[in-house]
């Protein structure tokens, strides 16, 4: 039996060999472990997004394919190419023109559980129609912090650079207004004001109507800004904050939520806030008697902050892509209005 004779060295030969195999597969599949830590993640795809109307335009500003990567935010396709409604990872609706034109959803042709985002940057005071809408809308976009998609009109970020010097100031207090409404608490407030403090009056209500650019220049040459909110709800502050008053480097006087609101977006001393006085004629005294070294104090977090707007659309739109990982999926608004209201 030739086998036997040659046994123990076949035998060894062989153990040797299945060895070998055995150490060539655990270092094969620690190579494959490896490459698996150190390789790049599977690449994550490209969200689109459509936009159903364009917010109060009939022509969409132009897409290109990195306008969301211009705000920060990669893999994120917005466009208004309705013919991709079958493949649209979420499409966006924005209430006015829902509002106005009393536009059909298209209800028919959406997607079985295609996400819909509702979409406003108005108050409640100026939202119709939202008992319509209900069990529809999967995800809210609004300036409201409890929103899905939550787009302040603006916020604070650590400043880059020094702080430019306050505008030279040549008037006390400067208002704003395009919709002058008896019944609105602002333009009572004003009643209230003018007889206590000289407050210039400019805009569409006014016969001083200004223009575009010349508002901000305009504004910045007074010391207080009357940041009056056209209506008064949870969150609601508007650019009237951000931009005219702010950015613009002029102390807001601020009428919208209350105080706590504001501080959760600025510093508290950044502003001057109505309700912290029991009337006109005490926030007037308040204002007219202050000395400059009080005023400049409302201008320290000047230092090491700075305004940041979010006024474009696009901005605010691509902000669904940021949040797109982490939207609860299958909730659906079945009372928006009552959300709204709230
Ligand atoms: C300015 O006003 C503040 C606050 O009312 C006061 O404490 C301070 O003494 C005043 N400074 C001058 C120089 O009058």
């Amino acid at each position: 039996m030739p086998n036997a004779v040659l046994g123990p060295a076949r035998s060894f030969r062989v153990l040797g060999a299945l060895a070998g195999a055995a150490l060539l597969v655990a270092l094969g599949l620690l190579w494959l472990l490896g490459s698996a830590l150190r390789g790049a993640p599977a690449p994550q795809p490209t969200i689109t997004i459509l936009v159903w109307h364009w917010p109060f335009a009939t022509q969409p500003p132009e897409l290109s394919s990195d306008t969301c990567a211009r705000y920060g935010v990669v893999r994120c396709r917005l466009t208004t190419d309705r013919s991709l409604l079958a493949s649209a990872d979420a499409v966006v609706f924005h209430h006015r023109e829902l509002q106005s034109r009393r536009a059909r959803l298209p209800l028919a042709q959406r997607p079985r559980g295609q996400p819909w985002v509702w979409a406003s940057m108005e108050s409640p005071s100026h939202t119709r129609g939202l008992g319509r809408l209900r069990g529809i809308f999967n995800w809210v976009l609004s300036y409201r912090r409890d929103s899905d998609i939550f787009v302040p009109y603006g916020c604070l970020e650590p400043r880059e650079g020094t702080a430019p010097p306050l505008p030279a100031k040549s008037g006390v207090a400067v208002w704003v207004v395009s919709n002058f409404q008896r019944r609105q608490r602002r333009a009572q407030l004003y009643q209230q004001l003018a007889p206590h403090l000289p407050v210039d009056v400019f805009g569409r209500a006014s016969r001083q109507p200004l223009c575009a650019d010349c508002l901000l220049p305009t504004v910045a040459q007074y010391l207080f800004y009357l940041s009056f909110e056209n209506s008064q709800h949870r969150d609601y502050i508007t650019e009237k904050f951000w931009q005219n008053a702010l950015a613009a480097g002029t102390l807001p006087v601020v009428l919208g939520p209350p105080r706590a609101t504001y501080e959760a977006f600025a510093p508290p001393d950044a502003f001057v806030h109505v309700d912290d006085f029991g009337s006109a004629r005490e926030l007037a005294a308040f204002l007219t008697s202050m000395n400059e070294s009080h005023y400049r104090r409302y201008f320290a977090w000047r230092e090491r902050l700075q305004v940041r707007l979010i006024g474009d659309w696009r901005e605010r739109f691509c902000a669904i892509c940021t949040r797109y990982p982490h939207l609860p999926r299958g909730q659906v608004y079945q009372d928006l209005e009552g959300w709204f209201q709230a």
